[in-house]
């Protein structure tokens, strides 16, 4: 079986760590990675590639644009080019970004079928571009890897063959499951001063909370009054960090640059609180034990918000949900609808019944 893996950002670079490894168990499969170049820095692309093992990409695209359609346009020309070459029997792609849908599009005008890993995920909100990238990307794929029951349930109401959908658990919870096990405790406390302190770790990059100023000046606001009090660790993402220093906002708070998922686990470990509005992020505050405040209108991960661990907030209820929850005892009681951390074990060996 000969796999061609896409990624370009971030989350799709862990995600993928999972596959890549059990690929690498089965001399008959191959995978070959195009990475978009959607993410580019070393600390948003790199460095997930030495941490976690990924092997190097066989092709970079270097599509660095700054709008939708114009990235999208660059991604499927090139994903094409190498489609046509590689001629593999499986595209797999990973998540809800531009370069999800890019590589989707791509395998499915050249008639390869398509493994969708987080398929179902829907936030009923078209003006999110991931919600338009995830629909359009189920629709076109022959198997549909989903993480919950939920996601299973949008599927099926939008009238997708329930032969092509498998609950599979999520990739995500592999991951944490087996780096927390596989590597050392990083010094990240130690380098922030953060030895024996009460921190809140914060995380903001979504389009809806940084392209309106207003609202991303009212989150700033807010994070700076709980930095009056409270220790808040923002490592901020290059989106975020570009627009507050072209604006003049001022983040009063402990700014970092982004750092490598070992550190972001190892804080999320240790921290007493997550503010953020990442997908990731909201589920990994659950398995590290941590209650959430999630940022945004609606969220994917509607099951962590109904088992009371996530709270939507507008930007004006961050400030009274951190009062609430900062320091509040967390019992999961042995909930966990994210499966048994061996989502991507299962994926490749459904993958494998066809090839
Ligand atoms: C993208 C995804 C989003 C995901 C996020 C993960 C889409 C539509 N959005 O959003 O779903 O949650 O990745 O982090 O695909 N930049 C840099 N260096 C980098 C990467 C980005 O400077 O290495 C800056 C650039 O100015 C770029 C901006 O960040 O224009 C936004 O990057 P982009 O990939 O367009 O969107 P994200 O906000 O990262
Ligand atoms: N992450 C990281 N370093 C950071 C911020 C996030 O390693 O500085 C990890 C985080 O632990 C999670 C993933 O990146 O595994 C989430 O990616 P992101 O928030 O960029 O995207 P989303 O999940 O919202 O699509």
């Amino acid at each position: 079986m000969k796999v061609v893996t896409i990624l370009g950002a971030r989350p799709q670079f862990i995600k993928a760590a999972t596959l890549s490894r059990v690929f690498r168990k089965y001399p008959d499969i191959s995978e070959v990675i195009i990475h978009t170049g959607q993410h580019y820095d070393k600390n948003m692309s790199d460095v997930f590639f030495e941490e976690m093992d990924i092997p190097h990409p066989n092709y970079f695209l270097k599509v660095m644009s700054k709008y939708h359609g114009e990235m999208t346009g660059k991604m499927l020309e090139g994903i094409e080019r190498i489609l046509l070459d590689e001629k593999p029997n499986v595209v797999l792609v990973y998540g809800d970004t531009n370069s999800t849908l890019a590589g989707a599009l791509a395998a499915s005008k050249l008639h390869i079928p398509i493994a969708h890993v987080e398929a179902g995920l829907r936030s009923f909100n078209r003006r999110m571009p991931e919600e338009i990238n995830r629909i359009l990307t189920d629709h076109v794929s022959e198997w549909l890897f989903s993480p919950t029951q939920l996601a299973i349930n949008n599927l099926t109401k939008e009238g997708v063959d329930s032969l092509k959908i498998h609950q599979v658990g999520d990739v995500m919870y592999d991951a944490v499951l087996h780096y927390q096990r596989s590597h050392g405790e990083p010094k990240i406390i130690q380098t922030l001063g953060l030895d024996n302190k009460d921190f809140i770790l914060v995380t903001i990059h979504r389009a809806e909370n940084t392209n309106d100023l207003s609202q991303l000046e009212q989150i700033l606001n807010q994070l700076n009054e709980i930095g009056k009090e409270k220790v808040v660790v923002f490592p901020m993402h290059p989106r975020t960090k570009n627009i507050i220093s072209s604006q003049d906002l001022i983040a009063n708070i402990t700014v970092i640059d982004p750092i490598g998922y070992f550190d972001m686990l190892h804080l999320q470990k240790k921290c007493k609180l997550i503010v953020t509005d990442s997908g990731g992020v909201q589920k990994e505050a659950f398995f590290n034990n941590k209650y959430c405040i999630t940022v945004r209108e609606e969220t994917e991960w509607v099951e962590l918000v109904d088992a009371g661990f996530n709270f939507l907030a507008k930007p004006t209820t961050i400030v009274p949900l951190v009062k609430k929850l900062f320091g509040k005892p967390f019992n999961a009681g042995g909930f966990q609808p994210y499966g048994e951390g061996d989502a991507a074990e299962k994926i490749v060996n459904i993958l494998k019944l066809r090839f």
